[in-house]
């Protein structure tokens, strides 16, 4: 029998804590084995609950571990995928793989340095069943025309900043688009109108993005990062023959009390718990046959590139989306 992967998990936070319980509970062919977080209760109470151990550094977690999950704020992405990259170690970076194009590349430039794909990225959604079931429904509808999405948040997460609301929450449809079309996007402009009752002054909020691809395709976002009402997450897809809805993920209508509906969970575990299980058992089945699952670190420099392509789009009209060449390990 393989013996369990010994993981370690960088960051335990709302992210870094619900990967570790899952990786711990259910998720199989894997142990939590180390934890480490800069604010160290925080790591100490979630191992207390699953029995890991408390590194003492990044540096002694990526050393102990099989293989790391990395659940850090967006801008420590970079330089922690580089230690793994270093130690040889298969990593699971959460999104984005950098907030900024050069400190993606320079990832992606050491993983081809390395000759060896070792970053899996947590675009989740790509194994969520709503969006899996989208892009197998593709061929029984004709030629993607138009993709329109939906992107509404409770509140923003890290504070409301126009910028971040591309590069750290909009990142999933810069992602999840060019996955279900298969398609590279050419161009890409931000419309915005009157801010939201609760835009602090000098952001921007909801947004409107609309790419263009290779293909001819359209591909429109709507983020609202402030929408107050609950998480909600839609993508329909309109095609040469047909459409295609995904609708809001919900599987459960209720009827009581003289009324019909179902529930708007408040945050994305509410909506995605499935795919990030689904997400991290595909990784955990890939590192033990030395694969890595999911998109690559490639996928999260096209991501990172497309979405601050949209933040210089800002008040600019339509703004090129040109790609380095995909190198040959990324094919
Ligand atoms: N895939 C998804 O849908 C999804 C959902 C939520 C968050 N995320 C991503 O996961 C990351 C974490 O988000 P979160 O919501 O859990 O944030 P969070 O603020 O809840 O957690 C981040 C944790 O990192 C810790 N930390 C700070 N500096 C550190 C360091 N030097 N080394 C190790 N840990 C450090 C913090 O103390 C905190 O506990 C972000 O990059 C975010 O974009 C992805």
């Amino acid at each position: 029998m393989t013996q369990a992967l010994q993981i370690g998990v960088i960051g335990t936070g709302n992210i870094g804590t619900a990967h570790a319980r899952s990786l711990a509970r259910e998720v199989s062919g894997a142990d939590v084995a180390w934890l480490y977080d800069a604010d160290t209760s925080r790591a100490t109470d979630l191992a207390d609950e699953i029995g890991a151990r408390l590194a003492p550094s990044v540096e002694h977690l990526v050393a102990s571990s099989d293989a790391v999950v990395i659940a850090s704020p967006d801008g420590l992405h970079p330089e922690q995928a580089m230690l793994c990259l270093d130690a040889q170690r298969p990593t699971l970076c959460e999104k984005p793989l950098a907030p900024t194009t050069e400190e993606a590349a320079n990832v992606v430039a050491a993983e081809v340095d390395l000759g060896r794909r070792l970053i899996s990225l947590g675009f989740m959604r790509r194994f969520d069943p709503g969006y899996v079931a989208l892009k197998e429904g593709i061929p029984s509808v004709g030629r993607p025309l138009v993709v329109h999405n939906v992107h509404r948040n409770t509140s923003a997460p890290y504070g409301l900043d126009t910028a971040l609301t591309l590069t750290n929450s909009a990142i999933h449809e810069f992602d999840i688009n060019r996955w279900l079309l298969d398609d590279e996007y050419t161009s890409v402009q931000v419309v915005t109108g009157e801010p939201g009752p609760r835009t602090p002054d000098g952001q921007l909020d909801p947004l409107l993005v609309i790419l263009t691809t290779r293909g001819g395709a359209l591909v429109e976002i709507e983020v609202f990062m402030n929408a107050w009402y609950g998480y909600e997450v839609r993508c329909e897809i309109v095609a040469s023959d047909g459409t295609l809805d995904m609708g809001d993920g919900s599987y459960i209508t209720r009827r009581a009390s003289r009324q019909v509906g179902h529930d708007v969970p408040e945050l994305w575990l509410g909506r995605f718990e499935d795919a990030y299980r689904r997400q991290l058992q595909a990784w955990v089945d890939a590192t033990l046959v030395g694969k890595t699952s999911g998109a690559t670190a490639w996928d999260g420099l096209v991501a990172t590139l497309s979405a601050n392509a949209a933040v210089a789009a800002i008040g600019n009209g339509a703004v090129r989306i040109e790609l380095p060449d995909r190198p040959a390990l990324y094919a």
